[in-house]
Formats: structure tokens, C-alpha cells, sequence
């Protein structure tokens, strides 16, 4: 019986780009998705924006934009780099839409009947200038521990202490900048901590789901061991699921001025997606998915693929939410780990804080960080390092040397000394390949997650194969007096070979399998049935060239486009998990002939001005002391991040240290032609910019050494 399976990915916010920390997790989820339609399961796979809350309600308002402007351009861009990455959602939706508003609505009544909302009012910080409650994220002041200056409202990135925002000394709103103060307000609670929840999910969260499969990895269930505490112990806390308006999201059914806190729609987002796409498809029954005894009869799944950073509320709220309000609970949840960058916490100011789009920009192909992704899955919680060099060396090796050059050794001959046509294929040097799709170790692999070790296995698989056509040589067969039949045999087994590994390697890299489907003149290539070798007589196309290499060139220029070429800007961007200090990494020695590559010049400042669309740049007009052909004055045009700490007009006039031989770069702006030199604090513990000033007396064009 084939599975019918409901799966999403989390939801990313409405308020920031698709950056390659998030795609860790949603090519997972595609590639789950692929591999299981490839064995004949029925799979829905949802995604959407999700759209509430304060960060996108201020961050309409800084832009002039309302919220619904905002979230459709965002929806827009979102959709578009999935879509770019192949990340191939059947719908990819909103929850600020109907469907959402009608599905909160719903949980909230049937919760409330069964006894799980209470109301009580709480004292918070309010900001009297802007009329509004502050989220922690939003008041700033100093740590009550260690008295370090600027930190948030709820923990300490200095000594790491965690606290309630009413600890610190003199709190301060990031938004107005005004002192806040204490104002008690009426809350809305799901009862997390009814008996009835807390003996619901000591269960659930170490159960296992209707075929077998554990519903959290061991290390989620041993986390929510720790937060559940022992039995008789009760640890969890009621949720606050409501926020006093101005709130952008869905007023509370009954509550004038309360709306539903952005996490209560945003998993229910879920649900909406599902709904949307069945009344657009028409032939998906959506209660088999989404009705606890419907779903049971129907014998439905539905996977979550989420990150390790809101596990919470997808092992604890959702599946109490979902279990009181009377809906099925979640089978499965797939919870990837974090994604570093050579090793370190993605850096704007090391250029590896790296957008989706800026890969595209950058013409890198998508495939490539699929693969490399996937070779680094193992379906555990363990954070993911993108090395850059391994990227290009593996891509390079496996995808190219390896796969490709299998086909781009043995396609020629077969169109241009047997017309196309496919010869037999040779059993015995496919042994290995047909034990390999007998034993099922790689399908095994891609079910569990386990997209490393699948993939070792293709490669193995590979080896195997180009070993084969090493020993062959069918160009030396091709010479040779007679060998006619076996260059013939030779090649046909090649590409029966070379379609086993397309077929084991399309989860991950569609594109090219597609590619490969048409070059190979076969049927969408599936993982069922028995294995078989390509048919003698069967036409071929011509081989075109099916993947590039990765050059370095080109992971040098994504770099740098992700380089913010100043420091750090000043008010960090509010987000559900905040910014750890980076430590500065002590820099490698250099000779002073490296340094004297540098030229640096003293500059003065006889433009500043604001960049529309940018709000922590500067656009500056630099005298550095240059003319051009007919000896006219050539000044340079810099956009540096300094925004943050000067205002423009306060620049005009200053004299400052220039790099005058930096490669120009072009950005959205216009062209940056160098950069000024500022000093800041790479820890981000405290804030600032200082622009460097040389003594009295200097003049521009100077140099500096
Ligand atoms: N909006 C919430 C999810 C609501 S789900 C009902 C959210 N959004 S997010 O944009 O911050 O993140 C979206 C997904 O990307 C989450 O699964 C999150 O864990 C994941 N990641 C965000 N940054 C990541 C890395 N740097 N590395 C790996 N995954 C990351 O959370
Ligand atoms: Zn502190």
C-alpha cells in the first residue's frame, strides 16, 4: 500500500531573505519528499510565509510600507528562491490568509471548550512613545549581572545570564528610545501545564507513530525528557498566546484589541497551506490528514521539517494544541542542526552570512549546494559545516569526475558507431549494482534521512563503474581491429551503470537526473520494481555536456557580494535566536610586501548623503588627490556602513584613511570604488563605528604607510 504523507518545512519568516542556514533544512525536506515519490508514495508538501508579529509590523513601517505590501513582495521573493533551489512545495502560502484566520479561530474555540485557555494580566514594558508593548527583543539596557551595556531584554550575550526584561538597569525601547514603563494588561494562556497535556506528551514526545518510526530523534526525545522533568514533577508553564494591539496578525475571537501571538497561527500555517492547495486540486480529502480519527482510518502521515532552534514549540505546543483541539498529532518530526560556514557562525562581516539569490547572482548552479548539503546529512540534530573548499573539491570529484565522466566516456561511441543504438549489457560487471538495488541499503538510507551515507554508497557504486571503463578503455577498443561487439557491450554497460547512479542520485540533484533522462531517452526514472538493464536496440540521444565544475574564482566572488565592506551596522535585527559575539580570529602574518600592495591614501569627504533603499550606508564623494585625463579633479564615489554612527552632513569636510586600490564593486546602489577605514568592535559587544582621522595638516591624496 503506498503511504500518503503531509509534509512541511517550518515557515520562514516574512521579514528577512532566504539565506543558505535556511536551506539546510528545506533541500532535506525536498529531498525526502523526491525520494519518496520515487517509490510510489502519495506525498503534499507545504510550506508558506510566516507573516505576524511586531518584527514585520516595524518593519513595514520603517520601509512606508504596510504589512500586507510587505509580506506579498517577500512572498514573492521566498517562493522564487525555493523554486530556484528545487525546492518544489505543491503550495507555498500565507498565514496571513483566510484559511489561517478560519483554522485559529477553530483551535481556539474547541481549546477553550476543552478547558485549556485561561486569562490573567500580566505587568510588562511599555513604550509611552510609541504607545505600544515591548517584546523583550525590543527593550535593551544593562545586563543585571555583569552590568555590560546594550544588551536585550532577555539574556546577556556578554556573561550569558538570562533574565526577565524588568531586571535590567536602565531599560531603554529599541524602537522609540524612551524609558519604558510597567502597565498591566489582560492575557490570553493555553494551559500547557494541565495534567492532561503534561501526561499527554511525556507520552507522545517518546512514542513511536503508526508504522514503527520514532516521532522525535533520540536527542529531541532526551531533550524533552530534560524539559518535561520526571513523572509527578511539573515543569511546563502556561503560554501566553495573545499580544495587545498595535500587533500585526488575527484579533482573538471575543477580544477586542487582543490578537493571537504570531507562534499560535504560525505551525496552524501548516494546516492552511494543505487546505488551500486541496480546494485548488480538488481530488485531497483534507480531513484523512488533518481529523485525529479520520486520519487514523486513512492511515495518513504528517512529517514536520523543522530546525533545532523551534523544536519546542513543535514537540510541546503544537502537539498539545493539535491533540486538545481535537486534530491528529504529528507522525514525525525531522529536526536538522544549524549551518556554520567554514567552520564559524555565518558572518556579514566575513562575507558567509550568504543569501540564496546571491548564489543564483553569482551563476553558482543550485545542484552543487544540494549535493553538498545532502552529503553532509545524517538525519541527526548535529549542526552542518559548509566548508567551501570541500564544496568545490567534492562537487567536483563526485559529481564530475566521477558521475558524469561515466557517460561522457562511453555516450560517443555507442552515436557515432552504432547509430544510437544500445547494445547489451553486461551482467556480470553489473553485479554489484544489482545486489546494491536488491538489498535496498541506499533506499534504507534516503527513508532514514541519512543522505550521507546513501550517497557514500553511490559513490562507491561510481567507483565501481568508472573502474569499469578504466579497464575497458573503449577508446582503445575503438582502434582495434574486431572489437566491434565488445566496444559495443562495453559502452551499453556503462550507461546502464551510468543510469543506476542517476536514478540513486535524483532526490538530490532532479535537474540533472531530468537531464539525464532525456539524453538517456527513458521514462521519468522511478525506485520500484525489479532491476533491469537498458534494452538492446534502445535509442540513445547524443551526450551534451551535463554539469560544470565549481571554480574557485566564482566561491571567491560570492564572498565577497555577501561582504559587508564595513563593520557591522549598528541596531542588530531583531530574530528569534540572537546574534552569538563572533570572536575576532587572529590574522596570519604578512610580509610587508603584502602590505604594500595596499594603497592607502588620505581622503576628504566633500559628499555625504543618504542611499535610498539602505538604510545602514553612506554614499560619500572622496577627493583623494586623483585627476583624470584632461586634469580635471576625479573624485570616488564609497558607500560605506557607517550610517549607524555618523549622520552624513556631520562628514563633509572630514579627512579620512582610504584604500584606493581596492577592486571596484558594483552594487544596487552604484559602483563602490574603495573603502574607508573604521574601526569597530568584531565581538559586537559594544557598539559603535569610528572613522580613523589623520592629524591636522594633512591633504588629500596623501599616502599612508
Ligand atoms: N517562522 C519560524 C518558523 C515557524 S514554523 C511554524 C522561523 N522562521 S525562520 O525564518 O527563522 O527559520 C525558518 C527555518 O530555517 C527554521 O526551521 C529554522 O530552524 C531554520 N534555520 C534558520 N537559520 C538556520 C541556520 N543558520 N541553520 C539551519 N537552519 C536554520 O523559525
Ligand atoms: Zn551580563
Amino acid at each position: 500500500m503506498p503511504r500518503k504523507i503531509l509534509v512541511s518545512n517550518a515557515l520562514p519568516y516574512a521579514n528577512g531573505d532566504i539565506h543558505l542556514g535556511h536551506l539546510v533544512g528545506y533541500i532535506q525536506a525536498d529531498v525526502w519528499v523526491r525520494f519518496q515519490r520515487m517509490r510510489g508514495n502519495t506525498v503534499h508538501y507545504v510550506c508558506a510565509d510566516d507573516t505576524h508579529g511586531t518584527p514585520v509590523m516595524l518593519r513595514a513601517e520603517k520601509e512606508g510600507l504596510t504589512p500586507e505590501a510587505l509580506i506579498d513582495r517577500i512572498h514573492g521573493e521566498h517562493s522564487r528562491d525555493f523554486a530556484d533551489f528545487g525546492v518544489a512545495f505543491d503550495n507555498y502560502h500565507s498565514t496571513h490568509s483566510a484559511e489561517n484566520r478560519a483554522y485559529a479561530e477553530d483551535f481556539y474555540t474547541r481549546l477553550q471548550a476543552a478547558g485549556f485557555i485561561a486569562t490573567r494580566a500580566i505587568e510588562q514594558f511599555y513604550d509611552p512613545v510609541k504607545e505600544m508593548f515591548l517584546p523583550d527583543r525590543y527593550i535593551k539596557g544593562e545586563c543585571p549581572r555583569c552590568g555590560a551595556a546594550d544588551q536585550y531584554g532577555d539574556n546577556c550575550e556578554v556573561c550569558g545570564a538570562a533574565y526577565a526584561p524588568t531586571e535590567l538597569k536602565n531599560p531603554r525601547s529599541a524602537v522609540s528610545g524612551a524609558t519604558p514603563v510597567l502597565r498591566s494588561s489582560e492575557h490570553y494562556f493555553f494551559r500547557l501545564s494541565d495534567e492532561r497535556s503534561v501526561a499527554f506528551l511525556r507520552e507522545w514526545t517518546q512514542s513511536t507513530n503508526a508504522i514503527g518510526v520514532r516521532r522525535l530523534q533520540p536527542e529531541a526525545a532526551n531533550k524533552m525528557k530534560e524539559w518535561l522533568g520526571e513523572v509527578g514533577e511539573n515543569k511546563l508553564t502556561d503560554w501566553d498566546i495573545s499580544r495587545d494591539a498595535p500587533y500585526f496578525g488575527f484579533e482573538i475571537p471575543g477580544a477586542p484589541g487582543k490578537f493571537f501571538y504570531v507562534w499560535l497561527d504560525a505551525p496552524i500555517g501548516y494546516l492552511a497551506s494543505f487546505k488551500n492547495l486541496a480546494a485548488r486540486r480538488g481530488d485531497i480529502a483534507v480531513e484523512d490528514y488533518t481529523d485525529a480519527d479520520a486520519a487514523s482510518a486513512a492511515a495518513t502521515e504528517m512529517v514536520h521539517f523543522i530546525g533545532k532552534d523551534i523544536l519546542y514549540f513543535h514537540a510541546l505546543f503544537w502537539p498539545a494544541m493539535l491533540k486538545f483541539a481535537g486534530y491528529r498529532t504529528p507522525s514525525q518530526l525531522c529536526v536538522n542542526g544549524f549551518l556554520t560556514v567554514n567552520g564559524a557562525k555565518m558572518s556579514k562581516s566575513r562575507g558567509t552570512f550568504i543569501t540564496a539569490r546571491s548564489w543564483l547572482e553569482q551563476k553558482l548552479d543550485p545542484q552543487w549546494l544540494r549535493y553538498y548539503f545532502a552529503t553532509k546529512s545524517n538525519g541527526t540534530m548535529e549542526d552542518v559545516d559548509l566548508n567551501l573548499d570541500d564544496l568545490i573539491a567534492k562537487v567536483n570529484s563526485d559529481l564530475i569526475g566521477k558521475f558524469v565522466n561515466i557517460a561522457s566516456r562511453s555516450a560517443g561511441f555507442i552515436t557515432r558507431r552504432f547509430d544510437g543504438k544500445l547494445g547489451a549489457t553486461d551482467k556480470a560487471a553489473a553485479a554489484e549494482f544489482i545486489t546494491a538495488w536488491q538489498q535496498g541499503e541506499i533506499a534504507a538510507a534516503f527513508e532514514s534521512r541519512n543522505y550521507s551515507h546513501a550517497l557514500r554508497e553511490v559513490m562507491r557504486l561510481a567507483d565501481i563503474a568508472n573502474q569499469y571503463v578504466n579497464d575497458h578503455k573503449p577508446w582503445e577498443l575503438a582502434k582495434e581491429e574486431g572489437a566491434e561487439a565488445r566496444l559495443h557491450v562495453v559502452c551499453s554497460t556503462a550507461l546502464t551503470l551510468f543510469r543506476d547512479l542517476a536514478r540513486y542520485l535524483k532526490p538530490v540533484l532532479p535537474a540533472l537526473a531530468a537531464e539525464v533522462e532525456t539524453f538517456l531517452a527513458i521514462p521519468p526514472l522511478t525506485w520500484q520494481g525489479e532491476w533491469s538493464p537498458l534494452p538492446v536496440g534502445h535509442t540513445i540521444n547524443a551526450y551534451q555536456h551535463l554539469a560544470t565544475r565549481v571554480e574557485r574564482t566564482q566561491i571567491d566572488a560570492l564572498l565577497e557580494a555577501n561582504r559587508e565592506s564595513l563593520a557591522p551596522a549598528a541596531a542588530p535585527t531583531p530574530s528569534a535566536t540572537p546574534a552569538a559575539a563572533a570572536n575576532p580570529a587572529a590574522a596570519a602574518t604578512i610580509s610587508i610586501d603584502d602590505f604594500a600592495k595596499i594603497d592607502l591614501r588620505v581622503a576628504r569627504i566633500i559628499e555625504a548623503g543618504p542611499v535610498e533603499g539602505a538604510d545602514k550606508l553612506i554614499r560619500l564623494i572622496l577627493d583623494v588627490g586623483e585627476t583624470d585625463a584632461t586634469g580635471q579633479p576625479h573624485p570616488r564615489q564609497v558607500f560605506a556602513g557607517i550610517k549607524s554612527a555618523y549622520a552624513p552632513e556631520h562628514l563633509v569636510g572630514r579627512y579620512t584613511v582610504f584604500v584606493a586600490n581596492l577592486a571596484p564593486r558594483k552594487m544596487k546602489f552604484g559602483l563602490s570604488e574603495g573603502m574607508i577605514l573604521a574601526a569597530s568592535d568584531p565581538t559586537g559587544k559594544s557598539e559603535g563605528i569610528y572613522l580613523l582621522s589623520p592629524d591636522a595638516g594633512v591633504v588629500a591624496g596623501m599616502k599612508v604607510k
